[in-house]
């Protein structure tokens, strides 16, 4: 109970931090919120743009084995029924028979004595709120067992609300890329090793959707369905020595089992010792956890954990999430399961059509093996980007967001706003904001000013001050030490490129000789 109340007070403090700066509101405040649903603001769409940019650039633009689609939120029913998200996709739903107010099962035992339950059945849950004697967290009132609760949002299409109209909205993006399968398989001219990407919106009808970007009803999944063919779930191409000797901390079943503590192991080691089952697997879940570190996450903050046998979706033969350690636990921010063949199958089944592709090899058709499938909220990124970068000192608060992920990359002062300074760096602005986004702010005093920017998380600030006039170098000071170097102007353009793409640091500059 205690750890929740920290937990809450401190997601209320990070929810009003990115309220005050614009970067995530409540959706429809005017009209007291919307659960479960929240809107992006001026700096909150950069730093999701962002996120999205830098995923799609790494795992689809700068590999020759990714394509992408956009495939539609509002979907076909078959694709559901095929899928097995009408039977399966549900959450265990209790009710408070006096207040009527509902709660997911599975967390109400988790909030009420600290117990961690993932995947457990509904039986089980029925077991515990009888053993424990629960009662509604809100009215004390009795509760009801517990029961299925599909989470596919429904609508109808057409002018006719029957049962033949029914659509849902899409609560994976997966699917899509399954039905474009074969479509894009022709065009693209690939096969098997081959993967197809999608960054998209989809909706969760969640039951108590809470912790503020963490669990929400309509959020974007970054996903790729990585194609192989079914024997040759080992022969992975890409795992280079450098790759292998990447270390990650792991929590397998088996360790969780046993009740043994998380473990950092080199990818090298944890395919020697068959911890993950499939090299694929291996390859695409470092990736994925690089990715986190690449962009600034603290790796002792990230873990990956294999599901128990009883977490794991109905499509999924073995699934591992990367986990980040928030300040109230550790919590999936990224899910990757290894689907099997399983939904081409359910697929080709359901609609009649063949998805199978022609193996040069063995002059054999076969159905593509979905060894790995990376995906992750945008949300959840984005709230784990924040997390890991807000900091508080003792002067102010700083966002250390990685330079590729700050809404805004340079701003630019003049010291005062009178005897040209303020035109030599409006001059400035507008030359540098056709290059990155850039702020110009010549309000306040110029420490008042770099401290506006330390907190919505700019790593740089340019500043026009008399020198200026006299021999074109300005200061430009880092966000994360406070230090300043004067450069010139001439050269500002592309010691700021070369320190967004991490080519040169800070400190570095301080040690040429003429900038
Ligand atoms: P959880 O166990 O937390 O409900 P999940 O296992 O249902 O999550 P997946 O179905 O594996 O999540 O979804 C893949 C990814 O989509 C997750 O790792 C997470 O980043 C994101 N995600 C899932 N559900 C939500 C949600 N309700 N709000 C925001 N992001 C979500
Ligand atoms: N496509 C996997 C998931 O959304 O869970």
């Amino acid at each position: 109970m205690e750890n929740e109340k920290l937990k809450r007070s401190f997601i209320q403090k990070i929810a009003n931090f990115c309220k005050r700066k614009g970067f995530v509101f409540p959706c429809c405040e005017i009209y007291g919120g919307f659960s479960g649903f929240y809107d992006f603001g001026p700096l909150g769409v950069e730093l999701k743009k962002n996120i999205k940019d830098e995923w799609w650039n790494t795992f689809v633009r700068q590999r020759d084995d990714v394509v992408g689609i956009d495939g539609c939120t509002v979907t076909h029913s078959m694709i559901w029924k095929a899928s097995g998200h009408v039977e399966s996709f549900t959450d265990p739903l209790v009710e408070c028979k006096k207040c009527h107010k509902r709660f997911r099962g599975d967390h109400l035992i988790e909030d009420a004595i600290g117990l961690s339950v993932d995947g457990i059945t509904i039986e089980q849950i029925n077991e515990i709120i009888k053993k424990h004697n629960l009662k509604c967290p809100n009215c004390k009132g009795e509760l009801t067992s517990a029961k299925a609760f599909n989470l596919m949002f429904k609508t109808f299409v057409g002018a006719v609300e029957d049962d033949a109209h029914i659509a849902y909205l899409r609560p994976e993006t997966a699917q899509l890329i399954f039905t474009d399968f074969r479509l894009v398989m022709e065009v693209s001219r690939l096969r098997p090793p081959f993967g197809i990407a999608q960054i998209g919106r989809v909706y969760r009808n969640e039951i108590s959707p809470r912790d503020f970007l963490f669990r929400l009803r309509e959020f974007e999944q970054m996903e790729i369905e990585y194609f192989v063919h079914p024997d040759r779930v080992n022969e992975c191409p890409y795992l280079t020595e450098e790759l292998l000797n990447f270390e990650m901390n792991v929590y397998s079943a088996e360790m969780q089992q046993k009740g043994e503590k998380v473990k950092k192991m080199s990818l090298r080691e944890i395919l020697e010792k068959n911890i993950i089952k499939t090299k694929w697997h291996g390859y695409w879940l470092a990736l994925m956890y690089k990715w986190f570190m690449d962009l600034g996450v603290n790796p002792e903050k990230l873990r990956i954990r294999q599901h128990l046998p009883e977490e794991r979706s109905h499509y999924a033969l073995d699934t591992w999430d990367i986990e980040y350690r928030f300040p109230f636990g550790w919590k999936e921010i990224h899910g990757m399961a290894n689907r099997t063949t399983f939904d081409l199958t359910q697929h080709m089944k359901f609609s009649g059509k063949d998805l199978r592709y022609f193996d040069e090899k063995t002059k054999e058709k076969i159905i593509p093996y979905v060894v790995a499938e990376p995906s992750q909220g945008v949300e959840r990124a984005f709230l784990t980007f924040i997390i890991d970068a807000y900091t508080e000192e003792e002067d102010r608060i700083v966002l250390k967001l990685h330079p590729k992920l700050a809404p805004y990359k340079v701003a630019v002062f003049p010291l005062v706003s009178k005897d040209g300074l303020d035109e030599k760096a409006k001059e400035i602005h507008n030359t540098l904001k056709k290059k990155f986004a850039c702020f110009y702010d010549d309000k306040g005093s110029i420490g008042r000013r770099y401290a506006r920017q330390d907190e919505i998380g700019t790593p740089f600030c340019i500043t026009v001050d008399y020198q200026t006039m006299e021999d074109n170098t300005v200061t430009i000071r880092d966000r994360n030490t406070k230090e300043q170097v004067r450069i010139k102007i001439t050269n500002l353009e592309s010691i700021i490129r070369k320190l967004i793409e991490g080519e040169i640091k800070f400190s570095e500059l301080k040690k040429q000789n003429s900038i």
